[in-house]
């Protein structure tokens, strides 16, 4: 885990998980220092986290005025509510589905939700953010933020990619990484984490991808990618090139048992 400022009013909450195989996918969460501060996901949700601790190098949490949760996936949720504990002034922003399925475990206060869908905005005082659907989601509560501020991007899952090295996954700048491993391993988290886009018209979905180029994004940053500036061709490219794409599937019984085999210890 950490943390590091960027001269977009954001400070870059870095962690990771390694996925067997695959490799080092970054998890990042965000804060923009905005008027009213948000605070972007809540990090993984592992019994060793601390997240509000860790936010606390960043920004008071009292001063949190809203959690824009991106979409409800574990490995965005982890400091959620531990955070609406320290943050008594914040509501969460998600859709009416996010609220949902966040109802299945744990059922947040509707006193502190603000409902948003993908195209409204919300004003925290110093800038306008609104709300964008990434192309590549794996969650239907999945709303990415527009800072009309510094014409950054917060796409959500959209853009990552599982990297070679842990050095890689917690790079400030994603040109740290090679463009053949960044190219692979965005197509490979593409067809694990969007397998449905091997089905989709390459036209419909291109159109989907529009937004992002009108957008023309000062910065992308993914919470499983580091920060992309000056790439907007090369990501977007990426993108066109996923429909279709081979859907990933994951290694069946034999092949753990397989694996745990070169686990056990020698027979005596
Ligand atoms: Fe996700
Ligand atoms: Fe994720």
């Amino acid at each position: 885990m950490q943390t590091h400022t960027t001269d977009q009013d954001v400070t870059v909450l870095n962690d990771m998980a390694e996925i067997p195989g695959l490799g080092f996918l970054p998890v990042n969460a965000f804060v923009i220092h905005a008027e009213q501060p948000v605070v972007i996901d809540t990090g993984l949700s592992t019994d060793d986290k601390d997240f509000v601790s860790w936010l606390s190098g960043a920004i008071d949490p009292v001063d949190v005025r809203w959690i824009w949760l991106t979409h409800p996936d574990r490995d965005h949720t982890g400091g959620l509510y531990d955070l609406l504990d320290a943050a008594p002034h914040a509501k969460v922003v998600t859709t009416f589905i996010g609220v949902g399925i966040l109802s299945t475990a744990r059922p947040l206060p509707l006193d502190r939700v603000h409902l948003l869908n993908p195209g409204q905005s919300l004003d925290v005082g110093d800038r306008q953010l609104s709300g964008l659907r990434p192309p590549l989601f794996d969650n239907p509560a999945t709303v990415g933020v527009v800072d009309h501020k510094t014409g950054a991007l917060f796409s959500s899952d959209c853009f990552g990619a599982p990297l070679p090295s842990a050095d890689a996954a917690s790079a400030h700048d994603v040109r740290e990484v090679g463009p053949d491993d960044l190219r692979a391993g965005q197509r490979l988290w593409a067809s694990v984490d969007s397998p449905w886009v091997q089905n989709v018209d390459p036209r419909l979905f291109r159109a989907t991808i529009d937004p992002i180029r009108s957008l023309d994004p000062s910065t992308i940053f993914s919470t499983h990618l580091p920060a992309a500036r000056g790439l907007n061709r090369t990501m977007l490219e990426m993108l066109d090139g996923t429909p279709g794409i081979d859907p990933f599937v994951g290694p069946d019984q034999a092949a753990l048992e397989a694996m745990l085999a070169t686990f056990e210890p020698a027979p005596a």
